[in-house]
């Protein structure tokens, strides 16, 4: 094995979706492993995640990733200082097999055991690669999350802003899926909205009562619906439905012009909502930078239109990085070890558990 003069190694395990990863990461930074078993197909035919089949497929792929991590980052279980675990928010069945395997290997070679957030793991994504400067404003943007917290320094959050319904990656798989494409929706739209005209459908959100860095998505869905229904799209949509494993050219091909213009706009809207909310919480902080992170942090149209903020500095994730992972956990996990913040064997997996 080669350690060098790095160290410490942490081992990361992540379950809390539908993502069983484990990674081994040096000094906080230094990914040396990285693996990610998806369980994507399984879940693509039932158009999201179903809960008992995730938790099954984690108790299937835990032992062979956490091999493979180690293998790869070329270390042993004697070499770990310390085993990094989502404990939550998340599915509790699918956190569950993640805590009991950490809580094993830890009880098992007496090494400490780190509790990680898995939303602090995401905003780590971005912090593992770039020394961001605090305060700053991060906006955690996945299936599960749309949130917008001051990060005072590592360790130290305070929630400004969340979704009042659905999260923005979740408004993408709905959208996706009412229109035939295949879940997870995220990507597939963000390539096409490319090929369409995002002023072409004018979508007007309900004004927000209360905190206006709060967020909204249903609305947005079902204007999309309702496009939908003053159309017969019936025969496209169905079409798509039969493509499932599709190019993006093969998507192209079979969506109309008005759907990739709907498309578009639907991004657009998405887009505006997010970084505005964003713009408007580094102002309220006095913040001079962004982090965004989650998965749709790997969004091409929202980097792109990020990178037009002038006056204000957004860090993005690695597009590995951006979704679910176990670089993020290691890496969330380095300051708490620093400090000696370990986890008993009695740790549970929380499903509501908050980061502030
Ligand atoms: O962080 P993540 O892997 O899992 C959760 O914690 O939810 O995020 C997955 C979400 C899905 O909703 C997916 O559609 C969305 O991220 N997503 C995207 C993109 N890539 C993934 N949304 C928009 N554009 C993308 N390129
Ligand atoms: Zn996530």
């Amino acid at each position: 094995m080669e350690i060098g003069n790095l160290q410490p190694l942490i081992l990361g395990i992540e379950s809390s979706c539908d993502e069983t990863a484990a990674a081994v990461v040096e000094q906080g930074h230094h990914i040396r492993s990285s693996v990610v078993a998806s369980q994507l197909d399984i879940h693509a035919k039932y158009g999201g995640v179903v809960p008992e089949l995730a938790s099954r497929e984690h108790l299937r792929a835990i032992g062979p990733v956490v091999a493979q991590a180690l293998a790869q980052a070329r270390v042993s279980l004697e070499h770990l200082n310390a085993i990094a675990v989502t404990s939550g928010p998340g599915l509790v069945g699918s956190l569950l097999v993640g805590v009991t395997y950490a809580k094993a290997l830890c009880f098992a070679r007496q090494i400490p055991l780190i509790a990680v957030n898995h939303v602090e793991g995401h905003i780590h994504s971005v912090l593992l690669e770039h020394a961001v400067e605090f305060p700053s404003a991060a906006l955690v943007v996945s299936g599960g999350h749309t949130h917008l917290f001051e990060v005072l320094k590592i360790g130290e959050y305070r929630i400004l802003g969340k979704t009042r319904d659905d999260a923005a990656g979740e408004a993408y798989d709905k959208v996706a899926k009412l229109l035939g494409f295949g879940y997870p929706g995220g990507p597939i739209v963000d390539k096409l909205a490319s090929y369409g005209n995002p002023r072409a459908v004018r979508f007007t959100l309900a004004k927000m009562k209360g905190n206006d860095l709060d967020f909204s998505f249903s609305g947005l869905k079902t204007a999309v619906l309702r496009w939908t229904k003053e159309r017969d799209i019936s025969a496209e949509v169905e079409h798509r439905r039969q493509l499932s494993t599709a190019s993006v050219e093969e998507w192209r091909a079979a969506t109309p012009q008005a759907t990739l213009d709907l498309l578009a706009s639907f991004q657009h809207t998405v887009i505006e909502e997010l970084l505005r909310r964003t713009a408007a919480a580094a102002e309220q902080i006095g913040a001079q930078t962004a982090i965004v992170a989650g998965g749709v942090a790997s969004n091409a149209g929202l980097r792109e239109r990020a990178a037009q903020y002038k006056e204000l500095d957004f860090y993005f994730p690695d597009p590995s990085l951006a979704t679910d992972n176990a670089a993020m956990i290691a890496a969330a996990a380095f300051p708490k070890y620093e400090r000696q913040i370990f986890a008993g064997f009695d740790l549970k997996a929380q499903a509501g558990l908050m980061l502030a």
